[in-house]
Formats: structure tokens, sequence, C-alpha cells
């Protein structure tokens, strides 16, 4: 990574800022039901207190619209944080995220103690990038540290704004993620392969077509593998098809053949007569879906084809399920690539998930721990995968 990062800093007595991307899933009693982001950013505040920092972290949580919304304030996180980072003298935290109070809770911190600002999409200004704000927020800290990986593809005030205004390094959430990313894609060790799932093909033409000149094998599942299939005459019975992007698939299948890489579509299909877990179901070919039926799942054929391409690769790359793995008949084909790529990762090989849902469906086969690495962001990882560069990692410091 050729961006400086908090290692850069000599940290003694500063105050660091820090955007943190601690936008986590809360139930209806605004509980956190996964702190995984939390958690990824502690090294990073650990590393701050330890060299004689104080620290100010800023965060958004969920999407409110630029006002303020009670269900969105960042009071459970602070107390989650609170828990997990029992070496800090004192978590605080202020009811805004930028001015006059703002100000005089960083200024009043001592080394060792950490701050959180209040959800920073609160303020209108944070995703208009505000240059206005962003120099309200420079004056909370002597140095912008961003580890908000999974918020980077973000020009907000707190993530690209702010950098303009203060020395700016990468943390090692943010260091973590786009070596794992940037390495795959650009110094990837061969084979290289990719598996491209999730219902839309629309969401993820722009991933496809970065990847066909990278990769020796692009293998399709879920959803989007039924638009690939119904653009090669295929008939798909009731299943999700996006009439709207078969030329599109048509299109990419003619790139991925004139590129000459291997590109697989699924042969055979889990197919059931309703969107349900109890619904009738069968395993055919992908040239006999009855009517009336409807692609849930990649089939056991697919499946061991998909298998063998993953245990015999060295760098993959997997984002999107291969079907509706949240219903247990239909996620057979999910949890064999996520076996796949843990063997590969026995074998030697660098597994990554991009994020998003593949990441739930490894935590679902409890194979979490084998991954190389497993991304914190979802839509940051797919832009960083489409090839388009991310403002938030652009702002930083060059090394
Ligand atoms: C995410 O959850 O992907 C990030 O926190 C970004 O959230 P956003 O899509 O609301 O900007």
């Amino acid at each position: 990574m050729n961006k400086q990062t908090i290692r850069d800093i000599s940290w003694e007595g500063k105050r660091a800022l820090v955007r943190v991307d601690f936008n986590v899933p809360l139930d209806a009693n605004g509980h956190i039901t996964d702190d995984t982001r939390i958690r990824a950013a502690l090294p990073t505040i650990r590393y701050l207190l330890e060299h004689g920092a104080s620290v100010v972290l800023m965060s958004h949580l969920g999407r409110p619209k630029k006002k303020v919304v009670e269900s969105m304030r960042l009071r459970p996180v602070a107390e989650r944080l609170f828990e997990l980072l029992p070496e800090a003298t004192e978590v605080h935290k202020t009811e805004v995220c930028s001015g006059p109070a703002a100000e005089a809770a960083a200024g009043s911190l001592k080394p060792s103690q950490v701050l959180l600002l209040e959800n920073t999409r609160f303020d209108p200004r944070e995703e208009d990038n505000d240059l206005a704000m962003a120099q309200e927020l420079a004056k909370l800290g002597d140095v912008y540290v961003n580890d908000a990986f999974g918020s980077a593809h973000r020009a907000h005030a707190s993530t690209e704004g702010v950098a303009r205004y203060l020395p700016a390094v990468a943390g090692f959430l943010m260091e973590a993620e786009l070596n794992a990313l940037y390495g795959a894609l650009e110094k990837p060790q061969p084979p290289f392969v990719t598996i491209i799932g999730g219902a839309k093909i629309s969401d993820k033409i722009g991933v496809i077509e970065n990847l066909l000149n990278r990769v020796d094998a692009l293998l399709i599942g879920g959803g989007m593998a039924n638009t690939f299939l119904l653009a090669q005459g295929y008939k798909l019975g009731d299943s999700l098809v996006e009439q709207g992007s078969v030329a599109t698939a048509h299109d990419l299948i003619g790139k991925a053949r004139a590129s000459g890489i291997k590109f697989m579509l699924p042969s055979d299909v889990v197919i059931a007569d309703a969107f349900s877990a109890d619904a009738q179901r069968q395993v055919v070919s992908v040239d006999a879906i009855p009517d009336g039926w409807r692609v849930l799942d990649i089939g056991p054929a697919t499946g061991e084809a998909y298998s063998a391409e993953v245990k015999g690769a060295k760098t993959v790359i997997w984002n999107g399920p291969m079907g509706v793995f949240e219903m247990e008949p239909f996620a057979v084909g999910t949890r064999a690539i996520a076996q796949a790529m843990a063997a590969a990762s026995d074998a030697g090989a660098m597994t990554i998930i991009g994020g998003g849902d593949s990441v739930a469906a490894v935590e679902q086969a409890d194979l979490s721990e084998k991954m190389s690495h497993i991304s914190t962001g979802g839509g940051a990882s797919l832009e960083l995968l489409e090839g388009r560069e991310l403002p938030g990692v652009v702002a930083l410091n060059d090394k």
C-alpha cells in the first residue's frame, strides 16, 4: 500500500481523530447483533493509546437522512466499545459530532482517553462533503486516521473532506483491507479464481468486467446465474430473472470467451415449487427446469465442479451466495463453496471474502477462522473490485 499509516506518525501527546465504520446491525430493541466492525477497529485504537495518543472516534450509523433519528444514536456502540476497551481510562460520548461542544470535549481529553462523537450523518453537511463541516471536524484532532474501510467509497466530510485539513493516514484495518484486496487484484498468485453470486447481475456488472482480464476462472452462482442461463437460451420457469439485463449477460459471456478465461455457469440447479423452506424441491439439469418451478440453489454437480476449481486455486475471491442460503434446504451450494475455500486456505491459498452476504454465509458455516481475509466492507469492497478509486483512500497522504 502506498499510503502512510499510523506507524508513520509519532503519537506521544497527540490527539488522533479516527474515522471508524461502526455501522453495526441493531435489533428492534437497539441491541447490537454483530459487533465485528467494532472489534475490527480495536487494533488501531489500542496502538494509538499505547503510543501516548488520545483518541476521538467518529462514525455514521444507518441512513438517518440528514437529521437526528433517536434509534440511530451511537449509545449502544459506546457501551459495547467500553466493554471491549477496558484499558482506555475513559470512553466519553458527546451528543454532537462537531462544533463547540465537540471541540470542548475533545480538548479536555487526556492521553489514553477515548471520545466517541455522535452519528456523523445527523449533521446534514456530512454526506454533501461540506468543507465547513470538514474544517470543524479537523479542529478535533492533530492527525486524521481513516480506519473505516466500509465507508471508503463515500466522499463525505468525515471520510474525505477532513483529510484536506490534517495529516491523513490509514489505520490497521484500512491497511489490511487494501493489502488483501489490491494484493489479490494486482499481484495474484495463479491460478486466480473468483466466485460471484447474489441476486442481480446489475449489481455486479462492473466487478465481472474488471475481473475478466485478471482471473483464470470466474464462477457464477446465485440468482444472477439465472439471467446468464436465460441469455444462453435456457428456460428458467418461475425463477428470478432480470429481463433488462439479458443483453448485458450475453455481452459478458462474449467478453469472457474472448478473454480466454474459464467462465463457468451452473450445469444443474436445485429448484422449488415455491419460495419457501418447506417447498417441494428437486435437482435438475439447467435444460430441464419445468414451468412453475424456480431455481433457488446451484446443484450438486455444479457445487462439485466449482469446489474443484476453488481447491486448485492459489488466490480466491468470493462475493455473493450461490443460492437462498438463509433457508437451510437451499444453503448447500453456498456451504460447498465455503468448505472449498477453507480447504484452499489449508493448502496455502490466499482466500478472500469480499464482504456482504458471503460473510454471513461463511459465518453460518462456522468457517470464518479459516479465511485469509474477510472484508468488513460491502459496498466499498464491491467498488474496489470494480476497479474504482475509493475517495476515502485517495485522500490519505502518500508514503
Ligand atoms: C456499509 O455498511 O456498507 C457502510 O457502513 C456504508 O454504509 P452506507 O451504504 O449507508 O454508506
